[in-house]
């Protein structure tokens, strides 16, 4: 069997959102930046900038205008935010300057003056304040770094302080039985090879530990180039810590499949889905109820 772990659905929503750039040579271990290869193969916040303007348009006729981005890196998602629209504002937030200075030079000095719009902070998420605003995001399961229910609410919390009235939370998640299992997987990509590798889960922690690792055309290779020791939450304990932390409303978002049973990267909102072999879904938290 095909171990249908949870890079497999992320793989393929990413390939799909991914841009493609053809390089006449590819890099090697030696010439590789691990940040551009990061985003080259698994990293893409256009989808989830279309989310979170469809919804929040939807859900509070308005277009929202300041973004939180936590867990931010580059802050390639705070870049795209405020790049074609003069009135947007976003607060990046990541407790490492290295992400953050590489995306002030690649995402936000290209923007010009709209770069201002665009406010780095070195913080730590649980500590951190910012001007209230109408969406915050945890995303690529980054908020997985906090394994404690107490931990994982006290975060909650200050997500919900700095949000507007009508604001709203959104993360991602995975689930399904192939985000238990163990699984080493390859995927090629322009120039590279992208590499998942998923560690044993213990079953009573729910402790899991991944990698990204690259593979070049040279035979060389980073192994391990991004390691993320996170706890794997279930959907409704997450439901339950968001409710407990504050918010009126929490919305699942589940992803709709295509002919080949491979998900299309359109997310609607359900209240019963299918426990499938490896699933990724947003969820929504309001901070007042929605209509
Ligand atoms: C996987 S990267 C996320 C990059 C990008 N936002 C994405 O979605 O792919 C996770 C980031 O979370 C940051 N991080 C981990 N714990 C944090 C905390 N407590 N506060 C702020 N940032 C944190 C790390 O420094 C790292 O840059």
């Amino acid at each position: 069997m095909t171990p249908a772990t949870s890079p497999t659905r992320r793989s393929a929503r990413s390939l799909r959102r991914k841009k493609r750039t053809r390089r006449a040579a590819g890099p090697t271990a030696r010439t590789a930046d691990r940040y551009a290869l990061y985003e080259s193969a698994v990293y893409d916040p256009d989808a989830d900038l279309r989310f979170l303007r469809r919804v929040h348009r939807k859900e509070r006729g308005a277009f929202p205008l300041r973004l939180r981005e936590d867990f931010a890196g580059t802050s390639k998602l705070s870049a795209m935010w405020v790049a074609k629209t003069p009135e947007a504002e976003a607060w990046a937030v990541d407790l490492d300057p290295e992400p953050l200075a590489w995306g002030r030079e690649r995402h936000l000095e290209p923007l010009g003056p709209a770069a201002k719009r665009v406010h780095q902070i070195q913080a730590n998420v649980l500590e951190v304040k910012t001007p209230k605003v109408d969406v915050t995001t945890a995303f690529n399961f980054s908020y997985w770094v906090f394994q404690e229910r107490r931990t994982m609410l006290d975060y909650f919390r200050a997500v919900h302080r700095y949000l507007k009235p009508s604001g709203m939370f959104a993360l991602d998640l995975m689930g399904g039985p192939g985000a238990q299992s163990e699984c080493e997987e390859e995927r090629e990509e322009d120039g590279f090879t992208y590499v998942w590798e998923q560690e044993a889960l213990d079953a009573i922690t729910n402790h899991m530990r991944c990698h990204i690792g690259f593979r070049f055309r040279d035979g060389s290779r980073l192994r391990r180039a991004f390691t993320y020791d996170w706890r794997l939450w279930s959907l409704p304990e997450l439901r339950d810590v968001l409710m407990d932390a504050g918010f009126a409303q929490v919305d699942a978002y589940w992803e709709g499949t295509d002919e080949d049973g491979e998900g299309n990267g359109i997310f609607r909102k359900r209240k019963h889905a299918e426990n499938e072999e490896t699933w990724i879904a947003y969820l929504v938290a309001w901070k007042r109820p929605t209509g």
